[in-house]
């Protein structure tokens, strides 16, 4: 027999039923989630939050995901790169604007010359911003090799999203597999956390073919990988994918969004100490998508410090907010945006995840 949410909420542990419960529960029930969210975030972490400024520095991508704009399939997109001396000026920006942390996303490849430019471009940022800037990097898999000289070069977070922590769904959703592999997915999130990173994954939301006894096994994945960092958002589609043709068929996007909300809020309450961010997909759902998901349990954003010139064209899906905006308006929005909600931004602060240094049983230094 079922049971009652407000049961299943004392509890200290969930079993995989108590999630599929808590994701299918009714409006009036999913309040009372939100509050218990609410509640453990206050508690554990606190109401700050910490920025990443996201430089999205190429969109030239070897992979081909049916879902993404940016696959390598897709010819109606116009290719860019970003000169280093401008990914430079973004990190700066980020420095002087006190954001504590970048993100460096890209397409992935993994040639030589792309490694050594990366790496790089790790210690010319750390020099520029006297080793003080945090420096998560969100390029992919690569080897063990690449992920250590990488990290020996000064970042410490990665993110690399399993997409979908279901084998077969991974598969529809990546079926050339020349190029893209499970195993090897989950080998390289096995990798980071052995390098020493503060390792991130998450999953989209509402992806064709996706049931909600799924979206329980991603959470209890997260959970049984011991992962840091958490970024999980609705899919959109993209009318230049193959995945666009499965649109009528996908669940509406408002429910797509409160999907969304009930996994930050539940793995907020199973992992109490992690970060999670408020993925910007949300807000391409809800103009003020990410702070809703900060209220009820998220702690990271993402501001776009991409050079606005290069904005449009890493365009991972349909609405992608921010694209019109530049640099200074963004944190100035992000900011008021904030405080509305009774945030305070981490200025100057890694916001490294708790959770990590509990796993490695260290202080936090920044
Ligand atoms: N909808 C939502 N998220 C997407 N991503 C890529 N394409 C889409 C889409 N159509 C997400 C993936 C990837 C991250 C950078 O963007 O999860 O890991
Ligand atoms: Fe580039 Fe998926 S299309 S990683």
């Amino acid at each position: 027999m079922a049971k009652l949410i407000s049961d299943i909420l004392e509890q200290n542990n969930f079993s995989r039923q108590d999630i599929i419960q808590l994701l299918n529960a009714n409006a009036e029930d999913t309040k009372n989630i939100f509050r218990k969210a609410k509640d453990i975030k206050r508690k554990y972490i606190g109401n700050k939050v910490y920025f990443r400024g996201l430089i999205e520095f190429s969109n030239i991508c070897s992979k081909d995901c049916l879902y993404c704009g940016i696959r390598k399939s897709n010819q109606n997109v116009e290719r860019y790169n970003i000169s280093d001396e401008n990914i430079l000026r973004a990190a700066k920006f980020a420095y002087e604007n006190d954001y504590g942390s970048i993100v460096i996303q890209g397409g992935e490849l993994r040639n030589k010359a792309f490694v050594n430019r990366i790496d790089n471009l790790l210690k010319e940022i750390k020099r520029i911003t006297n080793n003080k800037i945090g420096i998560t990097l969100s390029l992919g898999e690569q080897s063990e090799e690449t992920y250590k000289r990488w990290f020996d070069s000064g970042a410490h977070r990665y993110l690399l999203r399993i997409e979908a922590s279901n084998k077969e769904l991974y598969y529809k959703i990546h079926p050339n597999t020349d190029i893209h592999s499970f195993d090897e997915r989950i080998k390289c999130l096995s990798r980071l956390s052995r390098v020493g990173y503060q390792t991130g994954t998450g999953v989209m939301i509402g992806l064709p073919f996706q049931t909600t006894e799924d979206l329980a096994d991603d959470l209890l994945f997260f959970k049984s990988m011991d992962i840091d960092m958490i970024g999980m958002g609705p899919y959109i589609e993209h009318k230049d994918t193959p995945l666009y043709a499965y649109k009528d068929f996908l669940m509406p996007l408002k429910e797509r969004f409160t999907l969304s909300l009930k996994m930050i809020a539940i793995l907020r309450i199973m992992q109490k100490d992690i970060n999670i961010a408020a993925a910007t997909a949300l807000q391409a759902i809800d103009p003020i998508g990410r702070e809703k998901a900060i209220e009820i349990g998220a702690n990271i954003i993402m501001p776009n410090i991409t050079p606005p010139s290069y904005r449009a064209n890493y365009r991972l899906y349909e609405n992608k907010p921010c694209i019109d905006e530049n640099e200074e308006d963004c944190v100035n929005c992000i900011e008021m945006r904030i405080k509305l909600i009774n945030g305070e931004i981490g200025y100057g602060k890694w916001g490294d995840s708790k959770h990590y240094f509990k796993r490695h049983l260290k202080e936090e230094l920044h």
